[in-house]
């Protein structure tokens, strides 16, 4: 089939360098030439474990085009996806979908009579039909279909996700037309994955809902693990004991400095204004939507008291991505934690090892950028380690302590044993812990 993936970002690269790889003939069009040009030199404009070879491959298969151009992209596609940008307003917390609707409105009088539009992008419920009569309204053909098919993948391991997803939602009110889409993914129907068809407005809830579950679960066991600070003992086995019950599961079970990236917080919120939209009250995510934002500043707090005030204090903070595997800062909690130890008067060195190109537009010079994580703890009285890197858990303590001016470590990702940490002879502090 010829497909059109509007946006080139995580999702947008990812849905087209992957439906090529199933076989199709891909136009992946952006509106930033940057990015596109970087492209057609077979660069990955961010960081993502896989993706690279998997462009090369196809691109090389001759299966891809990028463009900026939008009548190349869009002439003969018989299936469009839209990947574009949902953010956050940050007046309100509601869903921008201005990034949606002036695709719809470049794309309207170019798409061919029959065309399948669809809304890959997350985006509140009743969008599918919001995007038909706008497309319809800027002079689309009568017989276009919009459905949605919301996208599940974690940044660090998308291509995986991708190729493997644990299930494909497709909303369409138009038999023949999820029919369409489903043979897109012709590869995972062979194989046996899980596909399930409904509502338009059913599939744009199942993608809010699924994500406020996993930040609800989240937010669960980090107020378990400030309990268990608090008792004394180790949340670690706590949710090791929780998560042995299959009707709970073991994932999203790990304690940390609280979710973020571009997805969790954005679509939390965007899940309480689409239930206010209802006049529904979703008091259980908005409890984990508040909880989630005080964790940050309460971590913080605990390190103010332990050194006796932080004012003019040098701490390294391993760590600004908002997870492992991503160079993803968006809502990182590692962010988070930098922003409130520089309001304490902190000075702040980091480290990470993707984040700072995107870190950098959020913390501009007001941090110091190292090159390893060594320089980062070296001469520091305190080191946080924000985000779960796996080196990050391989450096011996006895090295942090000997690079170290300072005795606290502050392992707010559990990646050290405590009591390794403390035979080094370092005031430890984790997150739940004990
Ligand atoms: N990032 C994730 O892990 C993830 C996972 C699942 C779902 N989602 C959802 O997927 C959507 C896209 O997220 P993302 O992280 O890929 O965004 P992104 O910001 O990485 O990429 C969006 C891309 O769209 C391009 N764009 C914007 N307007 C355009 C237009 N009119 N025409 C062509 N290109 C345009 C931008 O230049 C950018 O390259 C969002 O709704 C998000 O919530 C994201």
């Amino acid at each position: 089939m010829r497909i059109c993936v509007i946006g080139a970002g995580y999702v947008g690269l990812v849905t087209a360098v992957c439906v090529a790889e199933f076989g199709h003939e891909v136009y992946c069009l952006d509106v930033d030439e940057e990015r596109i040009e970087s492209l057609k030199r077979g660069e990955v404009p961010f960081y993502e474990p896989g993706l690279g070879e998997l462009l090369k491959k196809n691109a090389d298969a001759g299966r891809f085009v990028f463009t900026t151009d939008k009548v190349e992209a869009l002439k003969r596609a018989e299936i469009v996806f839209i990947a574009v940008g949902t953010p956050m307003n940050p007046a309100d917390g509601t869903v921008d979908l201005s990034f949606v609707e002036s695709a719809c409105a470049d794309i309207a009088t170019i798409i061919a009579p029959g065309t399948i539009v669809v809304d890959k992008s997350t985006v509140p419920v009743g969008t599918a039909r919001k995007v038909k009569n706008l497309l319809l309204a800027n002079g689309a053909p009568e017989n276009i279909e919009v459905l949605s098919n919301p996208e599940f993948l974690r940044e660090g391991t998308a291509v995986g996700d991708f190729m493997q997803p644990d299930r494909v939602v497709i909303g369409a009110d138009n038999k023949q037309a999820a029919e369409k889409l489903m043979m897109v993914y012709k590869p995972l129907l062979d194989e046996g994955r899980q596909f399930l068809v409904t509502s338009p407005e059913s599939a744009e809830l199942v993608k809010y809902a699924s994500n406020a579950f996993l930040a609800v679960k989240l937010t669960f066991i980090n107020e378990i693990a400030l309990l268990a600070d608090r008792i004394g003992i180790d949340a670690i086995e706590v949710a090791k004991g929780i998560g042995l019950d299959k009707r709970i599961g073991s994932k999203f079970l790990h304690p940390g400095p609280g979710f973020g990236g571009s997805c969790l917080p954005k679509d939390t919120n965007g899940l309480l204004h689409i239930a206010k939209d209802f006049g529904a009250d979703l008091n259980l995510v908005e409890t984990a939507v508040r909880t989630n934002e005080e964790i940050p500043r309460a971590l913080v707090e605990r390190i103010d008291g332990l050194v006796e005030g932080l004012c003019g204090k040098i701490v390294g903070v391993l760590g600004l991505a908002f997870k492992g595997g991503t160079d993803d800062v968006r809502e990182s909690p590692a962010i988070k934690l930098i922003k409130v130890l520089l309001e304490k008067g902190a000075k702040v060195y980091a480290y990470d090892p993707q984040g700072e190109r995107l870190a950098r537009r959020e913390l501009g010079d007001s941090i110091v950028y190292t090159e390893s994580i060594e320089a980062a703890i070296e001469g520091a009285e305190v080191v946080v380690i924000a985000t779960e890197w796996p080196e990050f858990g391989q450096i011996a303590p006895r090295e942090i302590a000997r690079l170290m001016r300072g005795d606290l470590f502050a392992d707010f990702r559990n990646l050290h044993e405590p009591n390794e940490i403390k035979a080094a002879g370092l005031r430890y502090i984790g997150m739940g812990r004990g």
